[in-house]
């Protein structure tokens, strides 16, 4: 049967774990010539070929690593049509332990990393004259104001910024930029951290009742990167259970 990403290369970065993977796994099953990047040198590899995917090692908050990985991308599959910012810290600190190189690490990692590789990306879909899809997972926690993670949560602001005025900016060449604002789910991240703890809040906070899985997030990426979403651009899909309304 015809998937609905066939003939697509997809990179979706951070995709060794948690939701990345899951993100990955859906677009394959979809169609698409997935590429994961991670950081997680042998996750990545693992995540890649359970998927029949290709790894490539990244760490993204670096500009000559992201400019490896898009030589790459080149040589090997002629150029990416969706890409998927998923690679990101998740930190739980008090606002009392942030300092300035914390600071500067989670806006490297969660927002800098977004400008390099979508950058590159969107240079890669012009040049193909093909349009294309830019996906950016930012974070319910941007509406909600969550303690326990201020430059994280200043990061994902700034990644609905960029979504927006992208959109503006790229539209005009048939590539659309949109943002996924997950609330609480459980990846592997999660579960490794105290954020593992805030379940049972957040679930009261939820209209629909249950645990967030990666692939409730997975589920919308993979809608807008179809050519369902063709009319969506320089939005904001809230994918939370209704924990907030924006
Ligand atoms: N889990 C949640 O509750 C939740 C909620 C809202 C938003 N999000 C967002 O969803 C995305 C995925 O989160 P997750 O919970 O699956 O995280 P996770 O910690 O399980 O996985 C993150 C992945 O990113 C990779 N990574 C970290 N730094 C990197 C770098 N510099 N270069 C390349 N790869 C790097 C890690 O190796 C890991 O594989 C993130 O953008 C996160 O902010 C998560």
């Amino acid at each position: 049967m015809a998937g609905k990403l066939d003939g697509r290369v997809a990179l979706v970065t951070g995709a060794a774990q948690g939701i990345g993977k899951a993100i990955a796994t859906r677009l394959a099953a979809d169609g698409a010539r997935v590429i994961i990047s991670d950081i997680n040198e042998a996750g990545g590899a693992a995540a890649a070929q359970a998927i029949g995917g290709t790894a490539i090692a990244a760490d993204v908050s670096d500009p000559a690593a992201v400019a490896a990985l898009f030589k790459r991308i080149e040589t090997e599959t002629g150029g990416v049509d969706i890409l998927v910012n998923n690679a990101s810290i998740v930190p739980f600190i008090a606002w009392d332990d942030v300092d300035l190189d914390h600071w500067n690490k989670i806006i490297a990692v969660n927002l800098t990393s977004a400008f390099l590789v979508t950058r590159a990306a969107t240079d890669q879909m012009r040049a193909a004259n093909k349009g294309g899809r830019v996906i950016s997972i930012s974070s319910n926690t941007f509406f909600a104001g969550t303690p326990n993670m201020a430059a994280y949560v200043a990061a994902k602001g700034g990644v609905i910024g960029l979504t927006r005025a992208l959109a503006t900016e790229l539209g005009t060449y048939g590539i659309t930029v949109n943002a996924v604002t997950p609330g609480l789910i459980e990846s592997d991240g999660v579960k490794a951290s105290p954020h593992n703890q805030a379940f049972e809040f957040v679930e009261m906070l939820q209209a629909v009742k249950g645990k967030g899985q990666p692939e409730h997030v997975a589920d919308v990426v993979a809608f807008l990167a179809s050519d369902d979403a063709r009319w969506i651009t320089g939005q904001t899909l809230n994918v939370d259970a209704g924990m907030v309304r924006h």
